[in-house]
């Protein structure tokens, strides 16, 4: 049975082959509409979500499934102390896969060990988002047609932020890649990534704490919010929360074929005058994930 938890799960050459799949999936749509057929997805939500959840479900259902879930642990016997793995085994009754979001760090993969049907890591805690990552990769490939030989800049909550750690983990694997991590002090990326990715591999990074002075070697922004859910003290993220606001003028000095990118959601990390900059690609990415997933599902339910 084949989950997926952590980037690392997928060699190089499956990502390589899931980014494929989405570049004909988003070539030949009808293709693909029944390749799901009579298979169902369930949804299991246990923290707030727009474009992961619904990115799942209409993959799902362009691939002619269909999905059952929640989008909230209140409405789930979570709230009755059901267990993480007990309400995994009981979906495998019900579905085919599982995409699960939970607050927990290693939430999903202990579902994955009780579950009889394949698990998704939608997002656990701080710690990993493997498909926002896939989303990432696809997004980047096709706007700057490489993965590798780039300087990618990650900004903002390098700490909590868990699609830049999982990002980090894939384009690692790339020759010719190097980060610049723009984050104030408090929020710089944890001590595992540091050590068992960019060491261990020797990735060529630095630190910065300004945004203005890394601008103009890089060739993909990655922008992220500041993720207050996971703060201890309120006083805190509104210490930090405007550490970094990317303006037009702040892209003066930028690349010409800078691309930048964010998860999203935006709160006021990204001003909404660079939208009609032509290299804002966060809503393209939004596209992304809706095709890597579809790849995805197909995959890990063997769907040829
Ligand atoms: C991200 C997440 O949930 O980690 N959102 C997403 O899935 N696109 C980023 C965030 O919430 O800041």
């Amino acid at each position: 049975m084949r989950h997926l938890i952590d980037i690392h799960d997928l060699s190089t050459a499956e990502i390589e082959s899931l980014i494929a799949t989405a570049n004909d999936i988003m070539a030949n749509p009808d293709k693909y509409a029944e390749k799901c057929k009579r298979k169902k997805l369930a949804t299991l939500f246990y923290e707030p979500s727009t474009r992961t959840r619904l990115s799942f479900e209409s993959a799902m259902l362009e691939l002619g499934g269909s999905v059952i879930g929640f989008s909230e642990a209140a409405s789930s016997s979570s709230a009755k102390g059901e267990s993480v793995a007990d309400t995994a085994r009981t979906v495998s009754c019900f579905a085919d896969i599982i995409a699960m979001r939970h607050p927990k760090e290693g939430a999903p993969l202990v579902a994955s060990m009780a579950a009889s049907i394949p698990v998704i890591n939608a997002g656990d805690g701080g710690h990993n988002h493997p498909t926002q990552t896939l989303t990432d990769l696809l997004t980047i490939s096709r706007v700057k047609g490489r993965l590798g030989n780039m300087t990618v800049g990650l900004c903002g909550d390098l700490m909590f932020g868990r699609t830049v750690h999982s990002l980090i983990g894939a384009l690692s694997r790339y020759e010719g890649i190097r980060f610049v991590m723009i984050s104030p002090e408090e929020l710089t990326i944890p001590d595992y990534v540091q050590q068992d990715i960019l060491q261990k591999n020797g990735i060529p990074y630095r630190e910065t704490r300004s945004l203005e002075e890394a601008m103009p070697e890089l060739d993909v922004l990655y922008m992220t919010r500041v993720q207050r859910e996971r703060f201890f003290n309120e006083a805190d993220y509104i210490r930090l929360k405007d550490s970094y606001i990317l303006t037009p003028e702040k892209l003066r000095t930028a690349k010409e074929d800078l691309a930048i990118l964010h998860p999203l959601p935006r709160v006021n990390e990204i001003s909404t005058a660079v939208d009609a900059d032509p290299r804002a690609c966060y809503f393209k990415q939004v596209l992304c994930g809706k095709y890597i997933r579809m790849a995805l599902i197909m995959m890990l339910l063997g769907v040829d």
